[in-house]
């Protein structure tokens, strides 16, 4: 059985992907200081899979105590990098805070994989490196524009480190992974969207709003050229992305991937806007949602979608789920964590 190290894994994407690892036979162990997380989520996970995983609590800036969870674990082949700071608003107001975090904690962790021999290292990265691009859908190859925070510098950054690393790390091979929107909830409901700073990601506003957290939901802009005038954004669900990170792992183990590193978009390749997620929400939930139309956010792209072709030719790897069953979820999801679920 192959170990998989998952930093990050109490976060929101880290245990919906522990969960699909698990349940394809891989072995998983996480760091995950909880800077945005609980280890609550570790029963979720147990609860859903019958599998235990254990949580080392370290900060991966860290270096000697991430330097000893690998000496626990020398027989780590696989690492998935999900730990970083993702507030784009914060990252803004604290840059020093997200350059430290993020690009601190991805060195200690190549230089890790490289001592300990661990060949294999999928990157979270984010369709925020593609900035105010303008070329739609968005392929692999379109050029970087300039990024509109810190956060996405971090991860045009992390990209570039993981590049130069690759030229001098001949055994190793890199997958990034730049995730569009993701949204939803595992179907159990066990697991989901559980950050400890306030969400402020139209899914979460979205929920939050239905169940009486918050008053209303804002539309940032009606009056951009779309088909509604609302934004458009390429939402996928949090599980179909956490198969594609097993898949990615697996075509490493396979050998398939000959240059040292490639990158790879994961979005459905369908743009939706703000008031059809809305209405997506409506239909499933059966109630009507309390929002109203308010100014444009600033830094606001008009409409951003994937080509996810490489990801379903190469990794074998196809979205199953759209917008319905986004918000079917992630509606489950937030009655369960309010305890108004049956
Ligand atoms: P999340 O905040 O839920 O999970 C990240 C986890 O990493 C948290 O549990 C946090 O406690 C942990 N962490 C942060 N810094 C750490 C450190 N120095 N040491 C150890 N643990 C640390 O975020 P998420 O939504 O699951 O995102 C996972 C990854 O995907 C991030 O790299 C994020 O930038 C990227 N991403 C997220 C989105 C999104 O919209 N959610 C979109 C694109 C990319
Ligand atoms: C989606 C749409 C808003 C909230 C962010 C990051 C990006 C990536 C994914 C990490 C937009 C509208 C939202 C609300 C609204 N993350 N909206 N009212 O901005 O597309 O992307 O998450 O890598 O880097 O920037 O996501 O969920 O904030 O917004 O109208 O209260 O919903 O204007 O059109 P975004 P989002």
């Amino acid at each position: 059985m192959k170990k998989v190290l998952v930093t990050g894994g109490c976060g929101y994407i880290g245990s919906h992907t522990i969960v699909d690892l698990l349940n394809n036979g891989f072995e998983v162990v996480s760091i995950d200081n909880l800077c945005n997380s609980t280890e609550e989520v570790l029963e979720g996970i147990f609860q859903i899979t019958g599998k235990r995983v254990r949580n080392y609590a370290v900060d991966l800036c860290d270096w000697d105590a991430t330097m000893q969870v690998f000496s626990a674990h020398p027989d780590i082949s696989g690492i998935i990098h999900f730990a970083a700071l993702k507030s784009v608003g914060d990252s803004v107001e604290q840059p020093l805070r997200y350059f430290r975090n993020n690009l601190d904690g991805l060195l200690n962790l190549l230089q890790c994989a490289q001592e300990f021999e661990a060949p294999y290292f999928i990157f979270s990265s984010s369709c925020s490196v593609y900035g105010n691009t303008t070329a739609l859908p968005v392929v692999e190859d379109t050029p970087f524009e300039e990024a509109q925070s810190p956060y996405a510098r971090t991860k045009q950054m992390g990209e570039q480190i993981i590049r130069d690393f690759s030229v001098v790390t001949p055994d190793m091979r890199y997958i990034l992974l730049r995730y569009f929107n993701p949204a939803g909830a595992h179907e159990s409901a066990l697991i989901g969207e559980a950050p400890s700073s306030p969400a402020n990601n139209l899914v979460p506003v979205i929920t939050e709003t239905a169940i009486g957290k918050r008053p209303e939901v804002l539309v940032f802009g009606d009056d951009y050229p779309t088909r509604d005038g609302s934004c458009v954004r390429d939402y996928i669900h949090v599980m179909d992305l956490a198969n594609a990170h097993t898949r990615a792992l697996q075509y490493l183990i396979d050998q398939k991937q000959a240059p040292r590193w490639d990158v790879f978009n994961l979005g459905i390749g369908e743009g939706v806007t703000v008031l059809e997620a809305i209405h997506a929400f409506e239909r499933v939930s059966s109630q009507k949602l309390n929002y109203r139309i308010g100014p444009r956010r600033p830094g606001d792209v008009v409409a951003v979608y994937a080509d996810n072709r490489k990801a379903a030719s190469l990794l074998d790897w196809q979205p199953r789920y759209g917008i319905d069953e986004i918000m079917r979820t992630a509606w489950r999801w937030e009655q369960h964590r309010s305890g108004l679920s049956d």
